[in-house]
């Protein structure tokens, strides 16, 4: 897991302005089931505050603050030290995700063919729909090492893995994601 300092940002108008029309989705009947498991399986309760946020994420695809509020007054995880955890830690997401999300790997090997220069070219993509005022369809982020250095650069999107994403076939890839529903 990463640090804080991985993520990229974005301070769009239209970001701030979905933040805040979108309600956060309620917690299903068997996420509940499964924190409440986390709650009997380790010894403190803070023990199950990771593993109950990367429940959540899983689920319902971020973090919000209806979120933390509820492991805090029903299932008695604190709220300070959830959200100490979730300062600390990248790979949780505390912005509704736009319809595909995008993890591009920053590590050593995929920097060395061309990395950053495939994620500089997507977040001119993203830029483009920002401008014309429009939601992009995608957000960037980089990541440590994805495990596939041989298939470098790489990236995830969604949950679908790519390998050798170079700056001459990422546009038909977004245009692919871009096309399909969320
Ligand atoms: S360095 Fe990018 S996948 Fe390993």
């Amino acid at each position: 897991m990463s640090h804080a300092h991985d993520k990229t940002p974005n301070n769009s108008a239209a970001e701030s302005a979905r933040e805040t029309v979108e309600p956060a989705p309620a917690f299903t009947p068997a996420l509940r089931k499964q924190i409440e498991g986390f709650l009997t399986r380790y010894e403190t309760k803070r023990s199950a505050i990771l593993p109950a946020l990367h429940a959540i994420q899983d689920e319902l695809g971020w973090i919000a603050n209806e979120h933390i509020e509820i492991l805090d007054k029903e299932f008695g995880l604190h709220r300070v030290q959830v959200r100490e955890a979730l300062t600390f830690y990248s790979a949780y997401r505390q912005k509704k995700p736009r319809k595909h999300t995008i993890q591009f790997c920053n590590n050593i090997v995929c920097c060395m063919v061309g990395a950053n220069e495939v994620i500089d070219q997507i977040k001119g993509h993203i830029k483009k729909y920002e401008n014309q005022g429009v939601e992009p369809p995608f957000s960037v982020e980089g990541v440590p090492c994805l495990c596939v250095c041989d298939g470098a650069p790489a990236m995830l999107v969604n949950k679908d893995r790519h390998l050798k994403v170079t700056k001459e076939n990422i546009d038909s890839i977004l245009e692919k994601y871009a096309s399909l529903p969320g």
